[in-house]
């Protein structure tokens, strides 16, 4: 496929409950001397929202992009606990995680508030990391393909082309989160392709063939070049390999190594 090229590499490093505004510090002051050269690939860092506005700060001289983990749809209000929008983009966040699996499965978020998140999100400019991702069960069940179509369907309801190219999707498969556990990279593929398909019938094919699809789930410096060289695997989404420095620009190196 000619178009395949096309696309950065975007890896995003998911933080998730890990690491004080000083641990955060130091953790970004050893991944910039680290990904100082490193031009081919998109890089995010997600850390959790006490050190975002540190982190913020910690980056303005580089090209390493800032990302939430989380949001809240509305602009403000009474929702105890919550974040708005535009909080986010006062520290320079680009980017918001929205949908994660343990959101999905902790805090009880369905696929029509994770829409409510997306178009908020898009509203304020904030690019959604919009994850989907069956379970084990589900799988087991061969029910991965009508789990992502559900998923992508009604979490993209009623988003234009427009908004959609504004998206990163990151597929990741349940079972592979935090266990060690990697999708094959045939297995990835298969189901990046199939999100492709799915964004393809819900815009046009431009539109689809530029939307940058990440795979998550337990993804480290071992196992990343051969994910990374599948032709509808456009980069990651890291948890535990992200918080280290090492590691998560190994995982870099092998994404700029793609292009
Ligand atoms: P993991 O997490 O790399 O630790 O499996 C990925 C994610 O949850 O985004």
């Amino acid at each position: 496929m000619a178009s395949l090229n096309k696309r950065k590499p975007v890896i995003a490093g998911n933080w998730k409950m890990n690491k004080t505004v000083a641990e955060a510090t130091e953790l970004i002051v050893d991944l910039k001397k680290l990904l100082d050269d490193a031009r081919g690939a998109d890089v995010i860092v997600c850390p959790p929202l006490t050190a975002l506005s540190a982190v913020s700060h910690a980056l303005a001289d580089t090209e390493i992009a800032l990302g939430a983990q989380n949001m809240h749809w509305e602009k403000s209000g009474a929702f105890t606990g919550e974040v708005a929008p535009a909080m986010l983009r006062e520290l320079f966040c680009h980017y918001v995680i929205l949908g994660h699996s343990e959101r999905r499965a902790y805090f009880c978020e369905t696929d029509e508030i994770i829409n409510r998140k997306i178009k908020a999100a898009l509203a304020n400019h904030l690019r959604p990391i919009f994850c989907v991702g069956e379970t084990l069960e589900q799988r087991n069940a061969a029910q991965t393909e009508a789990v992502l179509a559900v998923q992508i369907n009604e979490g993209l309801r009623d988003i234009d082309p427009v908004g959609l190219r504004q998206i990163i999707v990151a597929y990741e498969p349940v079972w592979a989160i935090g266990t060690g556990l990697t999708a094959t990279p045939i297995m990835a593929q298969t189901a990046h392709a199939f999100i492709r398909g799915l964004l393809e019938n819900l815009s046009d094919p431009k539109t689809a063939q530029s939307v940058r699809i990440q795979y998550g789930g337990s993804m480290k410096p071992e196992n990343a070049a051969e994910l990374l060289a599948q032709p509808d695997i456009d980069g990651g989404l890291i948890g535990g390999a992200s918080l280290d420095a090492d590691s998560f620009a190994a995982i870099v190196k092998a994404a700029t190594l793609t292009t």
